[in-house]
Order: C-alpha cells, then structure tokens, then sequence
C-alpha cells in the first residue's frame, strides 16, 4: 500500500498533510489540497438551502469525491451543527467519501487529521468551536515532527472514507432525488481531456434525478465549459458551485 505522504515545503506549514502531490499512472499530477471551511462555498447558505430541499425526504445520500484527508466532510458536518439542528444531521449520514490516494483515505480512517494554524484561525473568526470535533493525537504514525489531530466521533461515526476512483463509481450511484454529490476541486485536474469531464457530467446527469445536487468548488469553476456542459446536461445554479438537476 502506498503509505507515503510527501509535504510540498511551499505550502507548508500552513497545509501541511494536505498539501501532497502525486502522480497518476497516466502522468497527471494531482494535488490533494483542502483547508476548512474552503471559500468557495457559502456553507450557511448551502446548509439552509439543502436542509429546506430535503425537508420532505427521510434520507438524504451525501456522496463526496476527491474527499482529500476528510476535512470537507467534516467542515460540512460543522456547518451543519452550526447551522442547522444538530438534531436532523441522522438523515443526511453517513457521508460516502472517497478519494484515490490511498493514504490519505488510510489515515482519515484511522481518524487522523492535520489541522494548521490558518485553519484554526479561520475557524476561531468564524466562531467554529473546532476543539468539540478534534483532540491532539498522543502518538501520530504518520509524520515526524508534525502535530496531528484525532477526529472525535461526532464527525468521524458520521462519515466513511473508501478508496476508489470517482470515474468508477459514478455510474454505480442510485438516487431517488435524494443526492447531493460533492465533486469539489477534482474535476480541474482534468481540464486538458475536455471530453472525460463531458462524459464524467453526462453521467452525473443519467445517475442524478430531479432535485438532487451538484457541487463543485473553484478549480471547476475556472473552466468555463464545464458550467455551459452542466447547463447542457439539466443543471441549473441555485448558489455559486452548487447545480440542481431540473
Ligand atoms: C484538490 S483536492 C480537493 C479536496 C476537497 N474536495 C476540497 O475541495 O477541498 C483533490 C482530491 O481529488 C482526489 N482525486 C483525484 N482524482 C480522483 C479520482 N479519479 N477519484 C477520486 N478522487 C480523486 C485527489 O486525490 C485529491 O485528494
């Protein structure tokens, strides 16, 4: 199993477990990049916006691709006991995560996670009270010399974190006008085979039924055809980065 996790030294401190990249088979060099409460979602809107949506339906699947080290999972998770009632977060769980790099996958299940300085500084503005979600970690077997955390169990019981190659799993999702499906900072990594994201959002559109979600982050919305393929395929915006199947 691929264990190693290398550090881009530019990037850190600040990202640290995050801020790996690796190469595919094909060559393509992927970044692992994420930080909470990314910017390019407004994640109290997006929680009021999904919560009404759903009022009527008793389960909601939360599928995510490109899951990175959990820290998306989890910044929705917060947004939700933020925003919402903490009380309905049963229906909406567990969130489905996965992502390809098998040792980021390998460590969020062991519920290890990396939070740098700058997290917790934008989660101290925002009033995030991080330190209910994660306690420093006695033993970390993953870096040297980094501090990690432990992710506590009101996220981590609420999330799974699978390997496995978004390309594949697509076509196996079933919905029933209950999804929202996570596509976050991925699908950018693709830009030079136009074609594999027109294929990959056809597909989102066969698997994906009226009502149900899509969303994607900045990396996606810096290639303008992937907007005008998703208009295409029956997608309408409700909010910046987030579709709605019409
Ligand atoms: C830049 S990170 C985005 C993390 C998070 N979604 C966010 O927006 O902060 C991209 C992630 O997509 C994953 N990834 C790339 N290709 C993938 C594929 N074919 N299937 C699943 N995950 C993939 C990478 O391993 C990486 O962790």
């Amino acid at each position: 199993m691929d264990m190693k996790i290398s550090f881009n030294p530019i990037y850190s401190p600040q990202f640290k477990s995050s801020s790996s990249f690796y190469k595919t088979q094909e060559g393509k060099e992927i970044g692992t990049f994420t930080w909470f409460f990314r910017q390019d979602l407004d994640w109290k809107r997006f929680i009021e916006y999904q919560t009404e949506l759903f009022k009527n339906k008793d389960n909601v699947n939360i599928v995510q691709f490109g899951a990175s080290d959990g820290t998306e999972a989890y910044t929705y998770l917060m947004s939700f006991f933020e925003y919402a009632d903490e009380k309905d977060i049963a229906k909406f769980c567990p969130i489905e995560a996965y992502d390809i790099k098998e040792s980021m996958v390998k460590m969020a299940s062991d519920g290890y996670i990396n939070i740098s300085s700058t997290d917790k500084e934008n989660m101290d503005k925002l009033g995030i009270n991080w330190e209910k979600s994660f306690r420093l970690a006695k033993t970390e077997p993953y870096y040297n010399n980094t501090t990690l955390y432990l992710t506590k169990s009101r996220l981590k019981q609420r999330v799974n974190f699978n390997h496995g190659d978004m390309f594949q799993i697509l076509p196996t999702l079933k919905d029933e006008s209950n999804t929202i499906l996570l596509c976050r900072n991925c699908l950018g990594y693709f830009d030079d085979t136009p074609q594999k994201i027109y294929q990959f959002i056809k597909t989102v559109s066969e698997v994906l039924k009226k009502d149900s979600l899509f969303v994607t982050g900045n990396l996606e919305a810096e290639i303008p055809y992937i907007e005008s393929f998703l208009r295409q395929s029956n997608f309408e915006p409700v909010m910046r980065n987030v579709f709605k199947k019409l």
